[in-house]
């Protein structure tokens, strides 16, 4: 079984969010508001995260120029204009997305931190942010609202989610933590939430969901703590979530909220507020007695992430978290066909959710089937493929149709380009040669099949070729490399080519399809 990166992206945020002397409680000492001055965003938003950046980043060197900031006044926006806090934001969230290297940290000028902002645009992109409307610009000159959306996205998209249980892979953070709570409400014998707004705003679940997941002095290093109801009668809704909070901070947990945010039901912080909870005191009682296995839920392979990071790329709706499981119903895949123009009969051939709640899968399965059909007519190869398969979320066959669409879409983009003939594989062989040969380069690749493509050295200098200079060739290892040389390499380009941004998408694509063939994948 493999170590799994993603594995150890939870455990990072896990650890982040738990560090006792980390997240500042909010409890009252804000002194927000009070003047009464008007700000087109939330101060209570930027209060919680200047606090949480402050403490996921405090043992930063390449922080400690901006860190900490001040919470109470608007430091934030003004700190991200170099683009380093943001950069190391999404590679906390999403580990390994940028190269450390990659990050111009001295000399700062407009010109270097314009890059600096660019890569992170970029890469919150590939990790499936929502970037459409944000530019360098905005970030530079920080605009409040957009660098809290953004924020918000980058922090939200951490893994909290994390429950062996199968099907809950499928939810986004915020359903499963929903699901989370509800599991635990249902125990307490209380109604169902759905929402972390008008739902929670009396404090009356929060109560409940506390007095469940509270230690119950059964495990060796966690004494029991018994939560004190007696405010849960309290009249007064502000003196009731004030009484909650003050049983939350007896189990470490008064985070992200104040008692306003309870009772006016602010969503985002409430789900933070949730999420520390659930992260600290998941209190999942398995038969087997064993640990949560992250492994299950988020073992994620280089491969798959890059189909991931690819389709969120395209803007498949809903952002898919996990690729088998939010392939299930096929609904992304169709999109993707869109993508390479495959028409799609959406109006008569597809189920839409919400689905029924009885044949909820049937319907499922009937749209891996349109989709197993479509992809004949595209004449994909398919043997031994069925919709099945897919609804199943089998793994192997999964791939074997990403592998093919994600190709065609290639060849599409290339296309594009004006190539002007219909492309296929030596086709881009034959660009790349060329394109690296125009550049005066020495790499060459025979076709993608090419154990050289394994070092990166063609993709790197693919990407210099295309944007001259961006390489910095002391960082690229040559010679005869070993495997862990190898991924290095292929860190540095997944991240350069993240940055160059002429023609992003394709030198992604290319790579992507080069990587692909690398890894055996026909
Ligand atoms: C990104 O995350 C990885 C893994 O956690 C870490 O090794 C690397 O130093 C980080 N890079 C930056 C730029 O912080
Ligand atoms: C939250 O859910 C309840 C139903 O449980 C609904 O009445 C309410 O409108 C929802 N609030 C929001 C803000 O979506
Ligand atoms: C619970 O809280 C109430 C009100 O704050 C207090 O009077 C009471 O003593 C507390 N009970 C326990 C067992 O701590
Ligand atoms: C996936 O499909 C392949 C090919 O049919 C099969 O060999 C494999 O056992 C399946 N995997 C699972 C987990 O069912
Ligand atoms: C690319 O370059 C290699 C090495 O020179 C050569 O063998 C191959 O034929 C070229 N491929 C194409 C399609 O031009």
């Amino acid at each position: 079984i493999q170590e799994h990166k993603s594995t150890q992206v939870a455990k990072t945020f896990r650890k982040a969010i738990n560090r006792k002397e980390g997240i500042l409680a909010i409890g009252g000492t804000s002194e927000l508001s009070s003047e009464g001055t008007q700000h087109s965003y939330s101060e209570e938003e930027r209060f919680a995260f200047v606090n949480w950046i402050n403490s996921a980043l405090e043992n930063d060197p390449d922080c400690k120029h901006v860190l900490p900031m001040d919470p109470n006044t608007d430091d934030l926006f003004t700190s991200l204009g170099d683009g380093i806090l943001l950069c190391k934001m999404i590679n906390l969230s999403m580990p390994d997305t940028i190269d450390e290297r990659t990050i111009n940290k001295k000399k700062l000028t407009h010109f270097t931190t314009q890059e600096n902002l660019n890569l992170a645009l970029n890469s919150a992109s590939a990790i499936g942010c929502h970037v459409v409307n944000i530019g360098a610009m905005d970030l530079r000159e920080g605009k409040p609202h957009l660098v809290l959306g953004l924020l918000w996205q980058i922090i939200a998209g951490m893994k909290v989610d994390g429950e062996t249980l199968e099907d809950l892979m499928k939810l986004s953070p915020e359903e499963l933590l929903l699901r989370w709570a509800n599991y635990h409400l249902e125990n307490a014998g209380y109604q169902k939430i759905s929402n972390f707004s008008s739902d929670i705003k009396d404090s009356r679940a929060y109560f409940h969901l506390l007095n469940q997941i509270s230690p119950k002095g059964t495990e060796e290093d966690q004494p029991r703590i018994d939560i004190n109801m007696s405010g849960y009668s309290e009249k007064d809704d502000l003196k009731r979530a004030e009484a909650m909070l003050q049983q939350a901070d007896r189990l470490g947990c008064r985070q992200f909220v104040t008692p306003a945010d309870v009772v006016n039901g602010n969503p985002k912080l409430n789900l933070a507020f949730v999420a520390n909870l659930f992260n600290k005191y998941p209190a999942l009682t398995k038969p087997e007695n064993e640990d949560i296995d992250w492994g299950l839920l988020e073992g994620e392979t280089r491969e798959e992430r890059t189909f991931r990071n690819w389709m969120n790329s395209l803007g498949v709706s809903p952002t898919v978290n996990h690729l088998y499981v939010d392939l299930q119903d096929a609904l992304v895949i169709l999109q993707l066909y869109e993508k390479i123009n495959v028409p799609v009969d959406w109006d008569n051939k597809v189920n839409k959710p919400p689905y029924p709640k009885l044949g909820t899968n049937m319907k499922k399965l009937e749209n891996c089937n349109y989709a197993v059909d479509l992809g004949k007519t595209a004449k994909f190869s398919l043997v031994g493929i069925g919709g099945q398969d897919l609804n199943d979320g089998n793994a192997t066959l999964t791939l074997a149709v990403m592998w093919q669409i994600m190709r065609r879409y290639t060849l599409k983009v290339l296309e594009n380009l004006g190539c002007g003939q219909k492309v296929d594989d030596n086709i881009i062989v034959e660009w790349v040669n060329k394109t690296l040969a125009d550049a005066g380069k020495s790499s060459k690749i025979t076709s993608f099949k090419d154990k050289e493509i394994s070092t990166s050295l063609a993709v790197v200098e693919l990407i210099d070729a295309i944007q001259p200079g961006s390489i910095n060739f002391d960082l690229v290892k040559t010679g005869s490399l070993s495997e862990d040389d190898k991924l290095e390499n292929a860190k540095y380009a997944i991240s350069m080519a993240n940055l160059v941004e002429v023609k992003p998408k394709m030198v992604m694509t290319v790579f992507a399809c080069l990587m692909g063939r690398g890894m055996n994948h026909v």
